[in-house]
């Protein structure tokens, strides 16, 4: 994905992956910085100690409290920082600042609002799952102004420390623990690891929530294309997009950081659709 993007902007930069050991972090951050890389993406479980890593974070990071994009910056010549893309030539500096970024929480809402034509402000919206991809997409749900939103997980004080947190963060939306009692909602949201296995049970309860109560269901799994609640959605005639969107557009978003310029978003989703599918996958509903 990001070396489509990057070669459809014309750039001979690469895109490389690396195993790094959490307690290994630390210098492999410092080496990817004297080695003037022009960024870096991390994945679990990197995520919350890059935090206390980096030497600036963004807004989005604060807000998040994880790090999944780090930029290098160096001094222009007026003294601010800038993006090492910007720079003509290496700055001749030993002073490079790490830049912390969150892409994920952003692109969850994008990928509703892109792949599912829904804007989840004042909508009523369940969501399972309460682990790490769960929390952010309760709070960054909460944060865009959803209305009333359940909270479903199997370990349920984690769920209900999540309330806890958005009803502090957000008090504006109505937040509950297990199913609406009754009538429907616009969001079924799985953000449980249920269905990324053939042998998985459905990560809802069907006799508490049937399907026709959701306009439409996001599963944050995008390996299978079609999860069985997936299927059983677009069965029950919901809307459904599966997670690649998610992953799609957080990439999106660093490389316009890195860059400074838009995404070639097409370009990077057919990428990704290649590489993970080996093909287009089956039309979303
Ligand atoms: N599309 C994307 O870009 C993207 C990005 C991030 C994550 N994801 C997907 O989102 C899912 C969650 O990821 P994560 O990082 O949040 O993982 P995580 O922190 O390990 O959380 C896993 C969640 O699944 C629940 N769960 C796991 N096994 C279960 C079972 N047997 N029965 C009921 N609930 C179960 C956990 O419940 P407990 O709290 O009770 O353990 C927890 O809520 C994964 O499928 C991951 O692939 C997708």
């Amino acid at each position: 994905m990001q070396n489509a993007g990057i070669a459809a902007l014309g750039l001979n930069w690469r895109y490389l992956a690396f195993d790094v050991r959490p307690e290994e972090l630390r210098p492999a951050i410092e080496g990817a910085r004297a080695m003037r890389f022009i960024g870096l993406n991390l994945t679990v479980p990197h995520k919350l100690l890059a935090c206390e890593l980096v030497d600036e974070l963004d807004e989005s990071a604060r807000t998040w409290g994880a790090v999944n994009t780090i930029r290098f910056e160096a001094r222009d010549d007026s003294g601010q920082w800038r993006p090492l893309a910007e720079f003509e030539e290496l700055p001749e500096t030993d002073r490079i600042l790490a830049r912390g970024f969150n892409t994920d929480a952003d692109a969850i809402v994008r990928a509703l609002r892109e792949d599912l034509g829904l804007d989840v402000r004042g909508r009523r919206v369940v969501l399972l799952g309460a682990g790490g991809a769960g929390r952010t997409a309760a709070l960054r749900l909460a944060a865009e102004g959803v209305a009333d939103l359940w909270l479903v997980n199997r370990t349920a004080a984690k769920a209900e420390a999540l309330a806890a947190e958005i009803r502090q963060r957000h008090p504006d939306t109505q937040v509950r623990l297990g199913y609406p009692g009754q009538g429907s909602v616009d969001l079924l949201l799985n953000a449980t690891s249920l269905g990324l296995r053939p042998d998985d049970p459905l990560p809802v309860d069907l006799n508490r929530f049937p399907l026709p109560s959701a306009t439409a269901v996001y599963d944050m799994i995008y390996q299978p294309a079609e999860t069985p609640l997936l299927a059983a959605a677009k069965a029950a005639g919901c809307r459904t997009a599966n997670g690649l969107g998610m992953l799609l557009y957080q990439g999106v978003r660093a490389l316009e950081l890195w860059t400074g310029r838009p995404g070639p978003v097409e370009t990077m989703r057919a990428a990704l659709e290649a590489h993970i599918y080996g093909q287009r996958p089956p039309a979303s509903a």
